[in-house]
């Protein structure tokens, strides 16, 4: 073994890594298997002020010839002893990172993706908590894989009631050749342990993935507030209707207008177009250069979407490349969103979309990036390698997209990028380290994003879920909710809309105005203060709550959404969290005792009507 001062870095991973205020130690240990002559070095990364330990894992043939793999997975714990919950965050498109904790029994329980991304379906993170832990109490423990491809993650109770973990890549279609002298690197895994709840764990983790993990400009500095163009014109826009959008939200105090899918290519609808990263000046009416002077001049700053790993089969690209999107010879690949996944597991195809997309950037003034991938991964077969060495492809690919981000973010540091994968199907850690925020769900409806948004928390910091107020009825359930509740949900995010400002009326425009102002005043507090989870909205009936704490308890911001309405029903106390016990704290001119309003709780405001909401800011005195 090896101590080395430092954290450890993965070639062509993503991973933690240690800042100047971040106590960094590295342990190796080397394990020889002599008779089919390779090392195993498993790497533990200990940060003890974020209270993470990493590991990872690395194989190296120094045999003579190839070696192949079935299955490598990146960690293993075991347990003395047993009877945990098992958190883990199912989903579906529309309805991500739904938390459920189910208590282990003896077998085998599982969660995992072989859809080429870590899914709608299972988040690559999951708890195993004792019996009595709650939010607050008890012990739990986090596994958090930081990887944004196919992945495995189980957990065994066994004849001995002792517990096994194990969370790597999933071995199914998994079949790796390491060549003699090569080495072979497992992602990396962030564990957690907290002794005092749920909540504690999720804090370990926001500030881990916040100061650690996250990289660029966009790190610390606020994110700007931004209204994206899908939901209110989807694909149906010029140039001359882009600029009246961005004006109308430029005089309510919007910062960043996002051009959404559409702007490329022959591009009406979904159906074609995706590949040709040529902008369609035809039907903008103008150059993008001119496009985001004329924005910039709205002094507002300008994003734009793209979605470079998938291919329309009616594209120029597709036409000339059919053999650069993935699929099994002499059969007819599975479409979906009547789209093609490219190879990004081939250097030729990443260099050549790279290319495009920088031209695209070069071409005007663009500080934002929606990085979008709308399908899973089919047809895992690349035209590149031999048949024998297809299981490599699933995994080659994510190199590939991670070897692309990285180029990218190296040429334009400045530039946000924004994750997406129709909606939150590749929220993972893995994509943080590229991607600092993550839009979280196609669901825009406020009521359902406080499940998606609350299951999204345990893992992950609120700095890095992309969050929107748009518009009603809402475009998913056709809910109708009050635009205030709409902002309060989409503020305890990275806070943006999603609509066309020109239909909404004065006075809902005066309300956005003013959501906007508040937000600014809140922003440090939302993105960086401790996020206290105070119901479960599964569980909640009258409301459902979450809260904000600065670092040094000084203030506080108080969310509520009244979910139903009872008449006369009894008045609801909130018991805060996070505050100092011993200070008094000021709520709307009237004083409280920090412990008071900790244990006797705060009588909320009544709610007059269903999704009613309300955001209550809490100063010390
Ligand atoms: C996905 C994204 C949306 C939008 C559309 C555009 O569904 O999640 O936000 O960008 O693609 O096609």
């Amino acid at each position: 073994y090896q101590i080395l001062n430092g954290k450890y870095s993965l070639p062509g991973l993503p991973a933690i890594y240690a800042t100047e205020d971040t106590k960094a130690d590295t342990l190796i240990i080397t394990l020889e298997d002599t008779r089919h002559c390779f090392y195993v070095h498993i790497y533990y990364g200990v940060l003890e002020n974020l209270d993470i330990i990493t590991r990872a894992v690395c194989i190296e043939n120094h045999c003579s010839d190839d070696l192949y793999f079935e299955n490598i997975q990146s960690t293993c714990v075991d347990y003395l002893h047993g009877n945990f919950n098992f958190h883990t965050f199912y989903g579906r498109h529309v309805k991500e990172r739904t938390h459920q904790k189910s208590p282990l029994q003896h077998g085998i329980q599982s969660i995992g993706s072989t859809r080429g991304t870590s899914s709608h379906q299972y988040n690559p993170f999951f708890i195993l908590s004792e019996q009595d832990t709650t939010e607050d109490t008890g012990n739990c423990y986090g596994f958090s894989l930081l990887y944004s491809g196919d992945f495995s993650g189980l957990a065994e109770y066994d004849q001995y009631d002792q517990t096994r973990i194990l969370l790597g890549i999933h071995p199914d279609n998994f079949y790796y050749c390491i060549k003699p002298g090569e080495k072979f690197y497992a992602p990396e895994t962030a564990m957690a342990f907290s002794d005092c709840g749920l909540g504690n764990l999720s804090h370990i983790y926001h500030k881990a993935y916040r100061n650690n993990l996250c990289r660029g400009k966009y790190k610390t500095a606020r994110r700007p507030i931004l209204l994206n163009s899908w939901e209110g014109v989807y694909f149906d826009f010029d140039g001359d209707k882009l600029v009246q959008m961005a004006k109308d939200a430029s005089e309510l105090g919007v910062e960043l207008f996002v051009m959404d899918d559409g702007w490329f290519g022959k591009r009406d609808l979904d159906v074609s177009g995706l590949g040709d990263w040529l902008v369609n000046e035809e039907k903008l009416g103008c150059t993008l250069g001119e496009l985001s002077e004329r924005i910039y001049k709205l002094g507002l700053k300008f994003g734009i979407w793209f979605e470079p790993e998938c291919v329309n089969e009616d594209s120029n690209l597709y036409r000339a490349h059919p053999d650069w999107a993935l699929q099994v010879p002499g059969k007819a690949p599975c479409r979906s969103r009547y789209q093609l996944v490219l190879d990004f597991s081939r250097e030729d195809v990443r260099d050549y979309i790279f290319t495009h997309i920088c031209q695209v950037l070069d071409s005007a003034k663009i500080e934002y990036l929606k990085w979008d991938f709308n399908r899973s991964i089919s047809d895992i077969y690349s035209a590149k390698l031999p048949a024998k060495r297809q299981g490599e492809v699933a995994h080659r690919y994510i190199l590939g997209l991670y070897d692309m981000l990285e180029k990218l973010i190296q040429r334009y540091p400045d530039i946000l990028i924004e994750g997406c994968s129709g909606g939150g199907g590749r929220f993972d850690a893995g994509m943080l380290y590229y991607t600092p925020q993550i839009w979280c769900s196609d669901d825009t409806d406020a009521i359902e994003r406080l499940s998606i948004q609350y299951g999204t928390s345990f893992g992950y910091p609120v700095s890095t879920m992309g969050s929107h107020v748009s518009k009603c009825p809402n475009e998913q359930t056709g809910r109708m909710t009050p635009l205030n509740t709409r902002a309060t949900v989409a503020m305890s995010g990275t806070f943006g809309y999603e609509l066309d400002v020109n239909q909404m009326s004065d006075e809902e425009k005066a309300l956005v105005k003013a959501q906007i102002k508040e937000f600014k005043s809140y922003d440090s507090l939302i993105q960086n203060g401790n996020y206290y989870r105070l119901t479960d909205p599964s569980e909640a009936q009258s409301y459902h709550s979450w809260e904000f704490v600065a670092e040094d308890k000084s203030e506080a911001l108080l969310c509520i959404v009244s979910l139903q309405i009872h008449p006369n029903g009894p008045g609801n106390y909130i018991k805060l969290k996070g505050l100092d016990p011993h200070s008094a704290y000021l709520i709307d001119g009237k004083k409280y005792p920090g412990d008071v309003l900790m244990n006797g709780g705060l009588l909320l405001p009544f709610a007059k009507a269903e999704y009613e909401s309300f955001r209550i800011h809490i100063t010390r005195c």
